[in-house]
């Protein structure tokens, strides 16, 4: 199981548009997709109609250690989609992962996922806009990290920050964590887009992927149909946008 974080300390820079679209475009291949939903908002969870204030969330997973995760997995309407998922009390969850000393507080979601090891193909974590202990577990548990960015006038700052951020997770816990590369979301052909772009390359260098995905009206309409857009509108131009970057992000697998 290949995991990745979508990862991005911005909020609403379509990190949970990215985790829906690219997990549901993998299972459309025929994989076996995990998405584990690390932000309290739990907007993942609720795109793949599985949230219930009651059930069982992976905060249970990653403060109680006797709990199989197995058990709080939730089976989609979707072929091939399966979520780990998120309620509220996620919010609650961070403090006392922080107050509980007696176990190691970074590497809870690596070892609440070895279990479904075996189980998936690629594991997506849609994380909240934030670097808390959660996000930490999650770039712990991590392959691979891949950072979604809106063009707007703040679209650069923080992004050393964070990248910094996730070469300090490389070196203290996790030397296998991989920086994969940015990607632009809500892209538009104005001029002010083309000039951050530029600005972005120039930073980034080959950490930016080709594939960027379009600004599409669709997008926000599949939110309400709660559908990922390659079964609301497959010939959208966000989807064709997300299967383009699913094959760059995913290819050489
Ligand atoms: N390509 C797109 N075209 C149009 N709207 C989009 C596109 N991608 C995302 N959006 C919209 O932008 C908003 C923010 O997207 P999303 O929720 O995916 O961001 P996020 O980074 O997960 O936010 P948060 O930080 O709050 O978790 C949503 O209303 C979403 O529908
Ligand atoms: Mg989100």
């Amino acid at each position: 199981m290949k995991k990745i974080s979508i990862l991005n300390i911005k909020g609403g820079v379509g990190k949970t548009t990215s985790t829906i679209n690219l997990a549901a475009t993998l299972a459309e291949e025929g994989k076996r997709v995990l998405v584990v939903d690390i932000d309290p908002q739990s907007n993942s969870t609720m795109a793949f109609r599985v949230y219930d204030i009651d059930d069982l969330t992976v905060s249970d997973a990653l403060l109680n250690k006797e709990i199989d995760v197995k058990n709080i997995i939730k089976h989609t309407d979707f072929n091939n989609i399966d979520v780990l998922p998120s309620n509220i009390s996620l919010a609650f969850a961070e403090k006392k992962i922080l107050l509980d000393v007696t176990r190691n507080q970074q590497n809870r979601l690596k070892k609440t996922l070895e279990s479904v090891e075996d189980e998936y193909d690629y594991c997506i974590i849609d994380c909240p806009p934030s670097l808390n202990m959660i996000t930490i577990n999650a770039l712990v548990a991590s392959d691979e990290v891949i950072v979604p960015i809106k063009i707007d006038k703040f679209a650069l700052d923080g992004l050393g920050y964070l990248l910094d951020s996730i070469d300090e997770i490389r070196d203290e816990f996790n030397e296998k964590l991989v920086f994969s590369g940015c990607f632009i979301t809500m892209d538009t052909s104005t001029t002010v887009n083309k000039e951050i772009k530029k600005a972005l390359k120039d930073l980034l260098g080959d950490k930016i992927f080709n594939s960027s995905v379009r600004q599409n009206v669709s997008v926000v309409e599949s939110t309400f149909e709660q559908k990922p857009l390659i079964h609301y509108k497959p010939k959208s131009n966000a989807n064709r946008d997300y299967v383009n970057l699913a094959k760059e992000v995913f290819g050489n697998d």
